[in-house]
């Protein structure tokens, strides 16, 4: 069951879209800055509520790899993965968030801490090596800048 306050987002996001199934991206993501992720009995009330077939809704979350579909950490961490980054040193920064600092791609810390994620361009190709961690662009990246930055996150 959507909340009230779920059901609200997504009615000031509709007049945005030009119809219900156009608008199924935007309470997908609403959905999941309310709960963290999306859970398939979350997937489907949306359905449910906009009237489209669940599995347009799955196709559209699998599909989009800022939708999660199971459980994530605290902190999002998403590491552009695009050719300016890449030749900025984009491999080193993320060797050492896989190597010392224990994450791993796609993967959740066992604290629950941090989620790593790869994402294409953030847009901000002259500071690369860059991520986003949660709303915060960072970057540029060098391996030993991640403890520092990775610190400021609980
Ligand atoms: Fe990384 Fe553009 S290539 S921000």
């Amino acid at each position: 069951m959507l909340s009230p306050e779920e059901i609200r987002a997504i009615e000031e996001e509709a007049p945005r879209y030009r119809d219900r199934q156009a608008l199924g991206i935007e309470a997908l993501k609403i959905v999941q800055r309310h709960r963290g992720w999306i859970p398939d009995e979350a997937l489907a009330a949306v359905a449910d509520y906009l009237g489209l077939p669940r599995e347009h809704l799955e196709g559209v979350a699998t599909f989009y790899n800022l939708l999660f579909r199971k459980p994530v950490g605290r902190h999002i961490i998403r590491l552009c993965d695009s050719v300016s980054c890449w030749l900025t040193g984009q491999e080193t920064v993320c060797r050492a968030l896989c190597g010392e600092h224990g994450l791993t791609m796609g993967g959740t810390t066992a604290d629950g801490r941090f989620t790593l994620v790869t994402v294409p361009c953030l847009g901000a190709c002259d500071r690369g090596p860059v991520m986003l961690v949660d709303e915060d662009l960072v970057g540029p990246l060098q391996p030993e800048s991640l403890g520092p930055i990775l610190g400021r996150y609980e």
